[in-house]
């Protein structure tokens, strides 16, 4: 019996939720697991009347299930980076979250801004370092507010969150059994500490992976190609930062933030699925948001529990509803309402 902790969040997270747990239900009856689901309504609405962010008990009832599956957190009413930082980071910092998955993969049917790439070519994996770097949030003000100021913003990378980022990757790699190609994506060139600290935990930690192929590409160049030659990626690994830019660059190339969808990964802890879309406050109540991504993300859910068969059933799902049902992944031109689009999934499931 898996406990599954929901934040539907804000916007139109509880709509896409709403079809995601749709298909859970459906899919778990299939594949014959079972799993009760605890709702907490953390969010901007949330905030914005009692100005909790993450409860000190919810954190503690969090450390108790099994996975988080989490809708969209963003606010119109509330400040940029507070719900952000309050509330996703907490939760990926609190739980050691310290890999972020993002699959780009793009499925039948399913437009892609880049001409002459299918389904053939772009099919890879971001791995993205979640809990240091930039992120890390290190740095101050000097001279604040006088004309000499400046503000230091400082990558905090440690060999041991470097290594076991590094070290899931090519595990990774190697049980996607593709290509078995892991590139480092970085900026050597310039910030010479950090990479250099990269390249070298690559290097050691590839000696352990002799089947794996490596490669190195800095970030800047990574836009390009994957751009003009995604199919040379099988799986990324990159930091905080860079994961988190490029990673955007992939949803467009996969059709969008309707399909994208995330895992923050604790591989010995408690994981959180999100789709990496926003809370879209301009589609919400409209029934008209793309569920799919959220749908991805259940599935993805499914699979870092161990539930390989129903992952897979759900990706098929998906699958046959882009290339045979839906016109287009973009919110209100489906030709399907969220709901329908949910159960289509169901009924190819
Ligand atoms: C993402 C988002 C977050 C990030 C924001 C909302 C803090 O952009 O999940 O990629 O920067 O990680
Ligand atoms: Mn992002």
């Amino acid at each position: 019996m898996y406990k599954i902790a929901v934040i539907a969040g804000d916007g139109t997270g509880p709509e896409v939720m709403r079809e995601g747990l749709k298909v859970l239900k459906v899919v778990s009856e299939k594949a014959g697991f079972k799993y009760e689901t605890i709702e907490y309504d953390l969010g901007g609405d949330r905030y914005l009347k009692t100005k909790e962010l993450v409860p000190d008990p919810v954190l503690k009832e969090l450390s108790k299930v099994d996975a988080i599956y989490l809708g969209a957190i963003g606010h119109p009413d509330v400040k940029p980076g507070i719900l952000e930082q309050g509330i996703l980071l907490k939760l990926r910092f609190h739980f050691e979250q310290y890999i972020n998955l993002r699959p780009v993969k793009l499925y039948p049917g399913v437009w892609t801004p880049i001409k002459d790439k299918g389904p053939e070519d772009i099919d890879f994996v971001v791995v993205r370092e979640n809990t240091e770097g930039l992120y890390k949030g290190m740095g101050e003000f000097q001279k604040k507010g006088t004309k000499d100021e400046v503000a230091l913003q400082i990558s905090h990378n440690t060999r041991k969150g470097v290594e076991r980022c590094v070290r899931f990757a090519f595990e990774y790699a190697k049980k996607r059994n593709k290509r078995k190609k892991l590139t480092l994506v970085g900026k050597t060139n310039v910030l010479t500490y950090a990479w250099d600290l990269w390249q070298r935990t690559f290097n050691d930690v590839a000696k352990e992976y002799k089947d794996v192929k490596t490669d190195y590409a800095h970030v800047d160049a990574t836009c390009m190609w994957m751009v003009k030659n995604p199919e040379w990626f099988d799986v990324i690994v990159t930091d905080n930062m860079f994961g988190d830019i490029i990673t955007d660059l992939g949803a467009i190339i996969q059709g969008g933030m309707g399909i994208a969808a995330g895992g923050n990964i604790n591989p010995k802890g408690i994981s959180m699925f999100e789709p990496i879309g926003g809370s879209a406050p301009k589609y919400t109540g409209k029934n008209v948001i793309n569920p799919l991504a959220a749908i991805c993300a259940g599935g993805m859910m499914l699979e870092s529990l161990g539930e390989d068969k129903a992952a897979a059933m759900i990706e098929k799902s998906v699958m046959k509803v882009t290339g045979e049902k839906i016109k287009s992944l973009s919110a209100g031109k489906m030709g399907y309402s969220t709901t329908e689009v949910g159960d289509l999934v169901v009924e190819s499931l």
